[in-house]
């Protein structure tokens, strides 16, 4: 917990002349809060926050993230220094124990992680209930849930955190793959524990049992960056959700299925598929992205330029810029010319320049080159969601754990201004008019 500054307060006038005074906390980067905790107790007033664009949530140690500079580090480490030199495992350890791991412990964490990828035998029989045109974040989420039933010690919220935590890392990238094998009709592949976590995924994503596959060192490369640039990013939705479903006491299955359902939206999770949808509306219409800016502009239908915007980065995503380098690389090392990434960098180039995008202080985020690079892997269009969930995992496991840990965390129920009608009496229904 952050200390608030010692003495320091914020004084509040409020309009029949009382006067409160508010304590100042600073966290460890120097960003201010005025605490409020004791507002309505001393006042009778709520603060209104539609879309908490002002409100923090909980004191947090696990990620910093400046909107304005364009900073994100996790647990003090650039993004950009883990992106280059880390894998996924590591930062996954590093987000939900607070440390990068020793060489003993990194070989203990891969080798439960490993011990722990099966998932039950009749789990199997949930993935032919589904119909084939499922899609795969509705399955996903269902057997998240599902996990708690097959794991009922996980109720207790006293047992042991660490052995869930384990089982859910390990086993959602089995379902993930599965998911996917049963949509094509494919038999499904086992993990095999030979291989590391990103290969792991590829390999049940990609092998049949009628002949080898060999995991390329690019493409699993280029997959533990792009779930180590998804793995966190403070009290977004999804997270928040997490948190919200934590805070009633509900298991760490149930908390994260709650996740995986907020982040399916397309302005969250699901904005990565809705980009390459995006582009191809735009590629089949035979056009650069102009007139599909211009609709955007006169907010024709709606519509938005997907892949750009963020509530938080006013300035640029730094996971934009990684990416965007990201995706040329990876382009080009498997010969790979997709048309919808210069059509992506045609409107990119465009809205760049364009005072509407300028004055809004809108930039590409994670999801604008996300998506393409998804494709060079050969990871369809429908899973991209998917894919995010993978990697969003331990950060939504490290927040669980962070509240889960604070003896001071209080169930999250916010307030609410009430607009409706005022007191009036029942009628009978034929004494009512329309
Ligand atoms: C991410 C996002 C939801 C943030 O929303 P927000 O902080 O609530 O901002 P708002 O929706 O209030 O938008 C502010 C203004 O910018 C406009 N705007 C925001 N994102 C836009 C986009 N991608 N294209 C066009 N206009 C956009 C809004 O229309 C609004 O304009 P107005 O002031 O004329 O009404 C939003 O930028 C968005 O919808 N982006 C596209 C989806 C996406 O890529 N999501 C992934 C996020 S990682």
């Amino acid at each position: 917990m952050v200390p608030a500054m010692a003495g320091t307060t914020a004084k509040l006038v409020l309009p029949d002349g009382k006067e409160t005074q508010l304590p100042v906390i600073v966290g460890s980067e120097d960003e201010h809060a005025v605490d409020i905790t004791k507002l309505r107790a001393d006042t009778g007033y709520i603060t209104l926050d539609s879309g908490f664009m002002n409100t923090g949530s909980t004191t947090s140690a696990i990620t910093y993230l400046d909107g304005e500079q364009g900073i994100l580090r996790y647990r003090g480490y650039p993004i950009e220094e883990l992106a280059e030199h880390s894998d996924f495992v590591e930062v996954s350890y590093l987000l939900i124990n607070g440390k990068l791991p020793t060489k003993e412990e990194r070989q203990k964490f891969s080798t439960d992680l490993t011990r722990h990828s099966l998932i039950h035998e009749d789990m199997h029989n949930f993935f032919t209930g589904f119909p084939p045109t499922s899609h795969p974040m509705a399955v996903l989420s269902a057997m998240v849930t599902s996990l708690s039933a097959y794991y009922p010690d996980s109720l207790d919220r006293n047992s042991p955190a660490d052995l869930h935590i384990t089982r859910i890392l390990s086993k959602v990238r089995t379902i993930a793959a599965f998911s996917y094998k049963k949509s094509i009709g494919q038999p499904l592949m086992y993990p095999k524990n030979s291989l590391r976590y990103c290969a792991n995924f590829l390999h049940m994503m990609f092998a049949v049992p009628s002949e080898d596959y060999e995991v390329s060192p690019i493409i699993e490369k280029a997959l533990n960056q792009l779930l180590i640039l998804h793995a966190d990013h403070e009290q977004n939705c999804s997270t928040s959700t997490v948190r919200m479903v934590g805070s009633s006491g509900a298991n760490l299955y149930a908390s994260i299925a709650a996740g995986i359902l907020a982040l399916w939206g397309p302005l969250h999770g699901g904005a990565n598929q809705a980009v390459i949808e995006m582009l191809e509306d735009v590629q089949r219409e035979g056009g650069d992205g102009k007139k599909f800016i211009n609709d955007v502009k006169n907010k024709k239908d709606n519509k938005r330029l997907m892949g750009f915007g963020h509530r938080v980065y006013k300035n640029f995503d730094p996971r934009a810029k990684i990416l965007k380098n990201m995706c040329d690389e990876v382009l080009q090392h498997l010969g790979i010319n997709d048309p919808l990434l210069d059509i992506a960098k045609a409107m990119e180039e465009i809205a760049l320049k364009d005072d509407y995008f300028i004055s809004k202080k809108l930039y590409p985020n994670v999801d604008f080159y996300s998506g393409i690079i998804y494709r060079a892997l050969g990871i369809p269009t429908n899973m991209f969601t998917v894919m995010f969930a993978l990697g969003r995992l331990p950060g939504w496991i490290a927040h669980w754990k962070e509240m889960d840990e604070d003896p001071g965390a209080k169930i999250g129920r916010p307030r609410q201004i009430y607009t409706g009608e005022q007191l009036r009496k029942y009628v009978p229904i034929d004494q009512r008019t329309k």
